[in-house]
């Protein structure tokens, strides 16, 4: 349990947000399955990374981390072992699907498990494109759920029509489809997150994106590379809304990720009304976009919220339904189904811990609505586990009245292990 309370304190100053879980997670699987030496800075030590690093190690990739300097040996797609021992992925469904892609196309068994969360999320939407494409998977009712078995080889090639937007489901595809003799097609009903496309091409490789249409052609082998990896938009919206949402306040975030496909946080805090300014920095072609974002204490108002944005913001709904308490009017949050298979149900865990806090807030069939501004106060909440829900819930104790009592914060660590320092640091 960690006691809370910051009303009456403002936010000023500086700070550079730990790197970029997705495209962490992608640096390492990329470099196991390249040829040489592929070397990443600003690598996110955050627990589901670790664990992607584990699950390849544990397939004989040889992989040294100091600080954030990762150094990969890969040895092209057949040095990857048949790993003696389950490949465990934690809280990750990164880790999980996108090695699903991997093991697919290749000629030997493995084992996954995950935590209890994990065990709830669903595997099908990857699972079942890749039976298509004849790897052989089981697992718990049909290989819908974790543990899951894979004996990969042999693919055909296909063209999948995905009914989510899903990053994790495009990448898993791509990353069988690459192994793959011929064309694999991805069409998306909205455009995910293209970190995976990037890579590809980073790492030597080709692949034609037609809005939101993605091909591959197979086989095609991978070269090692070096890999930057901006700081998490993801995380840095927490900071974003703190400094929006408390009075006093203004704090500048550096090399912050500003990828248009994860945006969609910038472009929702604009239009409530948000005193922001971005300074985008040079970057070499094909690299990902990054930038500075000072935000100020700002005067916000309710918006919708759907459409094809919500792909580029899915995981800051948490934070957005915080910011929106304190926005005037109504803030309409829709076509955000996918939030019911998170790390939780984060429809049913956002709603219920906000309303704990005094917030005017009701689930709707595919998101929320939220009528502000409230003055929020204090109770005891819970992170179910969820490292987002747990950091909203902590920004929260900066306009709560009275000490927020925060159940489980250790989840946190999944993708920030420094928050509490990094927001200490910028209190005044
Ligand atoms: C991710 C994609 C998103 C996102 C997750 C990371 C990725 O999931 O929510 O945190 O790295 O590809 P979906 O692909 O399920 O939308």
């Amino acid at each position: 349990m960690r006691e809370m309370h910051y009303k009456n304190t403002s936010l000023h100053g500086e700070l550079k947000v730990p790197g970029d879980k997705s495209i962490s997670h992608r640096a390492i699987m990329f470099g196991a399955v390249a040829n040489g030496v592929t070397t990443i800075d600003g690598f996110l030590l955050g627990d589901d990374c670790l664990s992607t690093v584990d699950c390849f190690r544990k397939m004989g990739v040889q992989i040294s981390i100091e600080d954030e300097q990762v150094t990969v040996i890969g040895k092209g797609w057949d040095g990857l072992k048949e790993p003696i021992d389950i490949l465990d992925v934690g809280n990750s469904g990164t880790t999980t699907r996108l090695m699903l892609g991997i093991l697919a196309g290749r000629p030997i068994h493995a084992v996954i498990i995950g935590d209890e969360s994990i065990a709830k999320r669903p595997m099908k939407r990857v699972t079942d494109p890749l039976r298509e494409m004849n790897a052989s998977i089981d697992g718990r009712e049909g290989g819908q759920y974790t543990p899951l078995s894979i004996r990969g080889g042999n693919l055909q090639n296909i063209t999948y029509t995905s009914p989510v937007a899903s990053a994790q489901v495009k990448s898993a595809i791509l990353l069988a489809g690459i192994q793959t003799k011929g064309i694999t097609t991805v069409i998306e009903p909205e455009t995910s997150r293209d970190h995976t496309e990037r890579m590809i091409r980073q790492f030597g490789g080709a692949v034609e994106v037609h809005n939101q249409k993605v091909a591959v052609r197979g086989p095609q082998n991978l070269t090692a590379t070096h890999i930057s990896v901006p700081g998490d938009i993801s995380s840095a919206a927490f900071f974003l809304v703190a400094g929006a949402i408390t009075p006093s306040s203004s704090i500048t975030l550096h090399h912050v990720g500003l990828n248009p496909t994860r945006n969609g946080i910038i472009r929702v805090l604009e239009k409530m009304g948000a005193k922001m300014e971005i300074v985008e920095e040079n970057v070499s072609e094909g690299a990902e976009p990054i930038g500075s974002i000072t935000i100020s204490t700002s005067t916000l108002k309710g918006i919708t919220v759907g459409g094809e944005i919500i792909p580029t913001l899915i995981d800051e709904i948490p934070i957005i339904a915080l910011l929106a308490t304190q926005a005037s009017g109504e803030t309409i949050i829709k076509d955000a189904e996918e939030l019911k298979v998170k790390e939780t149900n984060r429809i049913d865990s956002v709603v219920s811990q906000l309303k704990k806090l005094g917030a005017n807030i009701e689930a709707t069939d595919d998101g929320m609505k939220i009528i502000g501004p409230t003055n929020l106060h204090g109770a005891e909440v819970e992170s179910f586990h969820d490292h987002r829900i747990g950091m909203m819930l902590s920004i929260a104790s900066f306009i709560s009245e009275t000490p927020i009592h925060l159940k489980n914060p250790d989840a946190i660590s999944v993708s920030y292990p420094n928050f509490f320092r990094d927001l200490e640091s910028l209190l005044t």
